[in-house]
């Protein structure tokens, strides 16, 4: 094998990963994207921002007992802040977060709780948790949405 044949193979051998690596990275993408439609973590629908003071639930966004101890707060995100802005539940509530945003992505976030979701226009929100120590737990959003980002927060309020 000659020294120019050898060259060749090299610049081969590094030519094709540089090549494959950003397809397999499509593929991919494409493929949790559409094919096995992987989505925002609690995406469970859609909605249109626009028409959301006329689409159930969101047209009475606040919390709702669903049966004794089972909670529902329908909540919207809007620049810059929650709606409704206060929670307030027993302690043992479990409680399900339904939650779109009215104009940019936005997060919330519970601190101290497993509820964490983007935001996004359009799409709704769901998750579900039970609190069982009291307290006030600030609300946060934590997805980067203009000036008045830092402002944005709620409280949910855990009674005794
Ligand atoms: Cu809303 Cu950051």
């Amino acid at each position: 094998m000659n020294q120019k044949y050898l060259g060749y193979l090299f610049e081969i051998a590094w030519i094709l990963p540089s090549v494959a690596v950003p397809i397999a990275f499509l593929v991919a993408i494409v493929i949790t994207a559409f094919a096995v439609g992987i989505a925002v973590p609690g995406n469970v629908g859609r909605v249109d921002p626009k028409a959301l003071s006329t689409t159930a639930p969101f047209d009475q966004p606040g919390v709702r007992e669903l049966a004794p101890g089972r909670y529902e707060a329908v909540v919207i995100a809007q620049l810059f802040n929650f709606t409704p802005g206060e929670i307030e539940i027993p302690a043992g509530s479990k409680v399900t977060f339904i939650v779109t945003s009215r104009d940019v992505i936005h997060g919330y976030k519970i601190e101290k709780s497993p509820i964490n979701m983007m935001v996004v226009p359009g799409q709704i929100s769901r998750m579900t948790t039970t609190f069982d120590t009291p307290g006030e737990y600030y609300i946060y959003c934590h997805e980067y949405c203009g000036a008045g980002h830092h402002l944005m927060v709620g409280k949910l309020v855990v009674t005794p």
